[in-house]
């Protein structure tokens, strides 16, 4: 958002608040589609921010989902079944039944992450009489996915019912590093090689997410340009010809989120001036950010004459942790005064710990134009975080 549009949402948004814009969101879809290579697709990690399930159904090929939860609010916002890749490491059974049931219709794709899930989900494509299309998830070398060599034996075995549409590989998060993307990939085309050896049917399909990075702290550069191209130039050297589909969840929605919080109350302690704002840290999460060490892109609103002081800006919990800006030079800082961190649109509203402390969730709100949406008002968590009744 540009920082006289915000400033008239700052307005009429009720506080604390994220702020998530449509058009910043379709700008950032079409750089991507612009920049990654020619007919790859585009899949948006859910988890990254449910709230945009609407905002993206019709801009993104498919979601990738890993919870029966984030599942309901696909659905919910009218994504189409067919657009859904069931991921996750653990699938519960019951939800997986649900919506398996008609996979050779709806279209929707599983994917695989040890031998048990495959086993499960051949039962249940047995049990329907139907084809279920899976992706075989690759293993970065945690808990996710499966070993190479497990893979193999899994597509050599081939359980009933299961119709192989390629591998998955998630990189992990804000990786920079063209050079592990490249041993990745090389890994990767090397197990595709071998499966289409053992199968040659094996279906020459990846689905890959590079953790497209985002950067998110003054002083840091991040030549998006460069990295693009280089990105670009792996995908062409190791998957020629291969269909693929690019996951994203930070690199795409970060740029479009605004967290806004205001000031209640100022102070000066032992000669140091704090300012305690509505928000704080269970709200805002920046990748990297560690006891306001670092300084996120923001603004004050309204803007002020006058000389510049450093303020503390903290959060209202009862921490000592809910610090969210160390010695912040701001021009005549008072009571009312806004807020807004940007690329807030990734991760922050669903990583903070929102529970903590029994303060408010923020208000969520979606800006389409002129327009201010609510798509969530505050809400108290005290009927989650104590007993219903007593
Ligand atoms: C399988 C998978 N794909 C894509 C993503 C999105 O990652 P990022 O936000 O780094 O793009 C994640 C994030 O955890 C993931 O687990």
């Amino acid at each position: 958002m540009g920082n006289t549009t915000w400033q008239d949402t700052a307005l009429r948004a009720v506080t604390p608040a994220y702020v998530f814009d449509r058009q910043e969101l379709k700008e950032r879809v079409a750089f991507l589609r612009e920049k990654l290579p020619n007919g790859a697709k585009l899949c948006f990690a859910i988890k990254a921010n449910p709230f945009l399930a609407e905002a993206l159904r019709d801009e993104v090929d498919c979601f990738e989902v890993c919870s029966p939860g984030e599942a309901r609010i696909c659905l919910r916002a009218g994504v189409p079944k067919e657009k859904l890749v069931i991921s996750g490491v653990y699938k519960t059974p019951e939800v997986m039944e649900e919506l398996a049931k008609d996979a050779d219709t709806s279209g929707i794709i599983f994917t695989v992450e040890s031998k048990n899930q495959a086993c499960l989900l051949s039962s249940i494509a047995v049990r329907y009489k139907i084809s279920l299309p899976v992706l075989i998830r690759m293993t970065s070398g945690n808990q996710f996915g499966m070993d190479p060599e497990d893979i193999k034996v899994l597509v050599k075995e081939h359980p009933s019912g299961l119709v192989f549409c390629g591998l998955q590989f998630y990189s992990g998060t804000q990786k920079t590093s063209v050079k592990r993307l490249r041993r990745e990939m090389t890994a990767i085309q090397e197990l595709m090689q071998e499966l289409r050896a053992i199968d040659e049917t094996f279906p020459d399909r990846l689905e890959f997410g590079p953790g497209l990075p985002v950067s998110y702290f003054e002083g840091e550069s991040l030549d998006e340009e460069a990295y693009y191209a280089e990105l670009s130039a792996l995908f062409a050297e190791f998957f020629p010809h291969t269909h693929l589909t690019v996951e994203a969840g930070r690199g795409l929605a970060a740029c479009c989120g605004t967290y806004l919080a205001r000031v209640v109350d100022v102070k000066e302690n032992r000669g140091e001036k704090y300012a305690i704002c509505d928000g704080g840290i269970h709200q805002l999460v920046y990748y990297g950010q560690m006891m306001a060490m670092k300084r996120p892109h923001l603004a004050h609103f309204p803007e002020r004459e006058g000389a510049e002081e450093n303020w503390n800006l903290c959060g209202s919990l009862c921490t000592v942790n809910d610090v969210l800006l160390k010695q912040l030079p701001v021009k005549n800082l008072q009571v009312g005064d806004t807020f807004a961190f940007f690329k807030t649109g990734a991760y922050s509203v669903t990583e903070g710990m929102a529970l903590f402390l029994s303060r408010e969730l923020p208000a969520v709100y979606l800006k389409d134009g002129e327009d201010l949406i609510c798509l969530r008002e505050r809400q108290e968590t005290d009927g989650i975080n104590g007993a219903a009744h007593l």
